[in-house]
């Protein structure tokens, strides 16, 4: 696939195969997540990659939002404090976005590979940091669950109008 089909294509997976995911390719996001653009080249974030089904299980009845059997979970963690000491208050802001640009990578990534993705933000934080043993600055920003797509989720609608030339041309 080429990037644009990729980048259309992505949809939000929440039913997925049995089929298990290879290490090699789990590697792969991995190494997506850390070639994001990241402010200051700060890289204030860690990736956990959580293959263990009983973990899965876990985590699932800790996140409201997470969908589905997924074979792999990555949690992006972001350590705002680290960016903070490092650039002044902007650097929390900027952990965020970091991380959404890693998160991005990986299931862009993750599509090239047929590998079906959903982000998650709904969960409980505190659970999550005590079962994945995170020390308490540094907080989980998003889940990412990643699996091979067992349904073909139909695109949700776009709206192009919001892409605008050269100025402001109004809400919609
Ligand atoms: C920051 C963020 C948080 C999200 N949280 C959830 C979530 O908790 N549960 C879920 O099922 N989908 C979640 N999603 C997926 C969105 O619902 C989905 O991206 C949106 O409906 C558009 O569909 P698409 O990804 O197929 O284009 C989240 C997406 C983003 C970017």
């Amino acid at each position: 696939m080429d990037l644009e089909t990729i980048i259309q294509t992505r949809r939000s997976v929440r039913i997925f195969s049995d089929k298990p995911l290879e290490k090699e390719q789990l590697e792969s996001l991995g190494l997506a997540a850390i070639w994001a653009p990241t402010g200051g080249n700060a890289q204030p974030w860690y990736f956990i990659i959580i293959t263990g089904k009983g973990t899965i299980k876990v985590i699932k009845t800790l996140s409201p939002g997470l969908l589905g059997n997924p074979q792999a979970v990555i949690a992006v963690l972001a350590d705002k404090q680290y960016n903070v000491r490092k650039m002044g208050q902007v650097g929390e802001t900027l952990a965020l976005m970091d991380c959404s640009m890693a998160a991005q990578n990986i299931m862009l990534r993750a599509w090239d590979l047929g590998i079906g993705s959903c982000a998650v933000r709904s969960f409980n934080q505190k659970a999550l940091q005590e079962i994945l043993e995170i020390p308490e600055h540094i907080s989980v920003e998003l889940l990412i669950t990643l699996g091979y797509p067992g349904h073909e989720p139909a695109p949700p609608p776009r709206r192009e109008s919001v892409i605008q030339w050269d100025r402001f041309h109004g809400e919609t």
